[in-house]
């Protein structure tokens, strides 16, 4: 919507009716578009999540989204989704973790070890999202970095700057947990529209907009292997006590919904053979959907648990279920969502085939998989 001013309407008069004449020449080109400080239509894919809080809204992440199943990685049974991290932004996700190494002093992305998965540098990852934020205006994107190397806030900082995304990055007002978080339309306005989370990091005035993960967010348990696992019990930081202390002092709670398979002692891949079940919707309170996304979700935001939805929620291969549906649901805009972008078919290029059709890459990655692991001598979590 544009409202115009009445000296912009009286300026703009003329134009309008010389524009009626045609012996006239040609009125002067229109106004520039409305800048930013006009008011979004939709946020987040609708217009009903404007006017909400940052922290009242459920924003659906892809877990180690940069670990990718498919042909760029070999069909790696250490990738985690299908699709790569601008496919889940246009699909509708909003939130994306990330596992941080330092390899050969530089920043990368590597799943447990940079021997194991690679997938390059955090300033290149961090540069296509900065050219997506670019291209969608009116979204507000969450980034949630494992630091895996406990690097230093200023190596982080550094990247941030070089790879431009720092131009979106939020900085609260006021730091103290639990204060205020503004409303989407208002960090869209002000075009503070990433808000990026590091475990392990002490916060800095030189970077305000990298904020510590565990001073404003607490997260359930991760280490899942059986859907009857799914919790709802603060897992990470202890320090700050129990979830329902924790929500009482304004942490945001992070529901971790992703399971794993363990394939021998002691090392763990993502069990891509239940996935369809791990994020279903479903909310039906049977032995099906025990563990479903809908079920977790239900259970944490009832009445013995937290009282309210959870901010945030990681899934793995996101595409499945679709996860972004029981977002929907929950942010109350189920089939109403505007603005996302189909994704390719599975297979098509940018995904392999599923948990039936990658049976046999499976096999062979994991023979892959055991004798890197048997090479390297040690043990792994593929976490
Ligand atoms: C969250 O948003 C809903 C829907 O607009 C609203 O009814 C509710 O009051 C909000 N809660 C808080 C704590 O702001
Ligand atoms: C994801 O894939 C698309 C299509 O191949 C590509 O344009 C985009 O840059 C990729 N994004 C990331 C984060 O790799
Ligand atoms: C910052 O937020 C805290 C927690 O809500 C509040 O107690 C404090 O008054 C706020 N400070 C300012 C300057 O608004
Ligand atoms: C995860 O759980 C398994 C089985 O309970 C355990 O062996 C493993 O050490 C745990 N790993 C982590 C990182 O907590
Ligand atoms: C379903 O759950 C009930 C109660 O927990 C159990 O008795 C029954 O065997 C289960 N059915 C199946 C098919 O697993």
């Amino acid at each position: 919507m544009v409202r115009l001013s009445s000296q912009l309407l009286a300026a703009l008069l003329p134009s309008l009716i010389y524009a009626q004449s045609t012996t006239l020449p040609p009125p002067p080109p229109p106004p520039p578009p409305p800048s930013s400080s006009s008011a979004p239509t939709a946020c987040n894919n609708s217009p009903d999540l404007c006017p909400r809080a940052y922290n009242n809204i459920t924003h659906i992440g892809g877990h180690n989204s940069a670990f990718l199943r498919d042909s760029s990685t070999g069909n790696s049974i250490a990738g985690n989704q299908y699709y790569n991290a601008t496919l889940a932004l246009s699909s509708g996700l909003r939130l994306l973790q990330a596992q941080v190494h330092l390899h050969n002093n530089v920043l990368e992305l590597c799943h447990s070890l940079c021997e194991l998965l690679d997938t390059g540098s955090l300033q290149d990852w961090l540069s296509k999202i900065n050219y997506w934020l670019s291209t969608n205006p009116d979204e507000v994107v969450t980034l949630l970095l494992v630091n895996a190397d406990n690097q230093p806030i200023t190596s982080f900082g550094d990247v941030f700057q070089a790879s431009s995304i720092s131009q979106y990055g939020f900085t609260p007002s006021n730091t103290t947990t639990g204060a205020k978080w503004p409303t989407l339309s208002e960090m869209i306005t002000a075009n503070q529209r990433l808000v990026t989370f590091i475990t392990d990091i002490d916060e800095s005035p030189s970077f305000p907009y990298l904020l510590s993960e565990f001073s404003h967010v607490f997260e359930t348990p991760f280490n899942i292997t059986s859907p009857s696992q799914f919790a709802c019990a603060l897992d990470r930081p202890s320090s700050s006590g129990t979830a329902s202390s924790a929500l009482s002092s304004g942490m945001l709670p992070l529901m971790n919904h992703f399971m794993y398979i363990d394939l021998t002692s002691g090392i763990q891949i993502p069990n891509v053979d239940s996935i369809d079940k791990t994020n279903s919707p479903s909310l039906t309170v049977s032995n099906d959907t025990t563990g479903s996304l809908g079920r977790h979700a239900e259970l944490c935001a009832g009445p013995g648990q937290w009282g309210q939805n959870p901010v945030f929620v990681l899934v793995d291969f996101f595409n499945r279920g679709p996860a972004i549906e029981t977002g929907d649901r929950l942010n109350g805009i189920e089939g109403k969502a505007v603005g996302r972008t189909a994704l390719p078919a599975e297979g098509n290029g940018a995904a392999t085939a599923g948990a039936a059709g990658g049976g046999g890459d499976l096999k062979m990655n994991k023979g892959a998989f055991g004798a890197l692991v048997g090479f390297l001598g040690v043990a792994l979590v593929v976490l």
